[in-house]
């Protein structure tokens, strides 16, 4: 199975994924392309470091739909089977959606459906919230929230600033999207209003 990642920053989710596959994690899958939208992301540059088929694709001077069009081409030219969002800032248009119908993944830094869109962790914070986490989601038309595959949950401590709330939670991110990852292309799985049930 095909991985096609996707990032726009300092990747540190794509290399968790990378980790993990290298130390035997999910057998069957195979990073096939790495993919930003930035052309200095640190996570492009370690892609090119590892050896992997690594492209910036620029979205500037393109229409949303312009670009998905060059990212889907790019997946397809890969052979990709499943998308991950690690990191991606951009919203997905129903263009790319359709050409990869429940098969793009993204990672969000809270417990959705609280605290979607940007800074989760500081909305978490200023919010007063004792626990906090990750989601692991399809991705669908509508932003940060898809149809949940699995969520890992933190405390949040008196003394927790942004950046240590930040730090607990990437850790489960780190373990998470693998998890998903391998429950997806396990196959084992429906999904019945709304939700990821294991199948018997
Ligand atoms: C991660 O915390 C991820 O959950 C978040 O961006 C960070 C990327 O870090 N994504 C979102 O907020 C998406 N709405 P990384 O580049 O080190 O993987």
């Amino acid at each position: 199975m095909k991985l096609g990642i996707l990032l726009s920053g300092r990747g540190s989710n794509f290399i968790a994924i990378a980790d993990n596959l290298a130390a035997g994690q999910i057998p069957e899958a195979e990073i096939a392309v790495v993919i930003s939208n930035k052309p200095y992301a640190a996570g492009i540059e370690e892609a090119q470091k590892r050896g992997l088929n690594a492209h910036v694709i620029q979205s500037k001077g393109l229409s949303r739909a312009e670009h998905d069009a060059a990212i889907v081409a790019c997946l397809r030219e890969h052979r990709v089977d499943l998308v991950c969002l690690a990191g991606y800032m951009r919203l997905i248009s129903p263009v790319f959606l359709e050409a990869f119908p429940n098969r793009v993944l993204n990672i969000h830094p809270s417990l959705l459906p609280a605290f979607p869109g940007l800074d989760a962790q500081r909305q978490a914070l200023e919010y007063g919230v004792r626990i906090s986490g990750c989601t692991v989601h399809f991705v669908d038309e509508n932003l940060d929230h898809g149809v949940i595959i699995l969520q890992k949950a933190v405390p949040v401590l008196p003394a927790d600033d942004e950046a240590s709330l930040s730090q607990r939670i990437l850790e489960q991110e780190h373990v998470a999207y693998t998890e998903a990852i391998k429950m997806v292309l396990s196959g084992e799985y429906e999904i019945k209003d709304r939700k990821y049930l294991k199948k018997k």
